[in-house]
């Protein structure tokens, strides 16, 4: 789209991608977006899963996105038809309040969300956006987090049921090196179905992935 804006700071990488062909016209993809890029964006009315759909949720998650993307060493990747967002992948350090936050800084990262508009699901937009995201180095030292909660999940949406959509999951992070973690954190612990998906980055310094498993079970801190 010929007025978004393109960041002073961008490398070659943060290059809108070729266009790949959607039923809703061509979409692109971009990565690490700036705050100013995402605000040029108008969003898709098939976004809003983490807030369950409500009037506003698609304007509200964009806006959740121009804030994540000013945070220090976020990342944010989306892609869009023409200026309107339909998916997003994002990353950021864990909240403060996060037993995961007591890492050295930069080492670890939350991946926050991920999340394709409702029409354009199936089409893999979705890995298309994961590949992006871990086909560079960038993590290959850092250890990356997902907590896939099954309140966030779009089971109205899908015809896969509770264990299919977490089936799902399963695949779509593990075909990127994030592999299913015990952990008594109480957000995960809340649910049965709610998983904790680890990726080690191949060059993660041992001590850090020691310091990491041993956060996992904290028994008595936070029951
Ligand atoms: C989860 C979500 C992001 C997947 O997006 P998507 O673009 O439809 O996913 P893709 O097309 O890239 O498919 C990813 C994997 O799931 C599988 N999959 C996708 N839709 C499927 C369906 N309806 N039935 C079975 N498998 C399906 C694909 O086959 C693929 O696996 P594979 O590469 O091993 O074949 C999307 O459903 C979504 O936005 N859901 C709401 C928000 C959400 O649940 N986010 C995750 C919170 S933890």
């Amino acid at each position: 789209m010929q007025g978004l804006i393109q960041h002073p700071n961008m490398n070659q990488s943060d290059q809108p991608s070729q266009a790949r062909p959607s039923p809703q016209g061509p979409v692109e993809f971009r990565d690490h977006c700036p705050p100013e890029f995402l605000r040029e964006l108008l969003p898709d009315p098939g976004i809003g899963a983490f807030s369950r759909y409500a009037p506003q949720a698609a304007a509200r998650q964009l806006a959740a996105l121009v804030k994540v993307a000013a945070l220090p060493r976020s990342r944010v990747l989306v892609a869009h038809c023409g200026g309107r967002l339909v998916a997003y992948l994002t990353f950021h350090p864990p909240e403060a309040d996060s037993r995961w936050a007591s890492l050295p800084p930069g080492q670890i990262l939350e991946l926050g969300g991920i999340e394709v508009a409702r029409g354009l699901r199936g089409l893999g937009l979705a890995s298309q956006l994961m590949r992006r995201a871990f086909s560079s180095p960038d993590f290959d030292a850092t250890i990356v987090y997902a907590e896939a909660l099954t309140w966030c999940w779009d089971l109205e949406g899908s015809i896969l049921g509770m264990a299919g959509y977490r089936h799902m999951m399963l695949r779509l992070f593990g075909a990127h090196g994030f592999e299913p973690s015990i952990t008594d954190e109480p957000n995960i612990r809340y649910d049965r179905g709610n998983l904790l998906l680890v990726r080690l980055g191949p060059r993660a310094p041992a001590a850090l992935v020691a310091q990491f498993q041993a956060t996992l079970i904290q028994k008595d801190d936070e029951s």
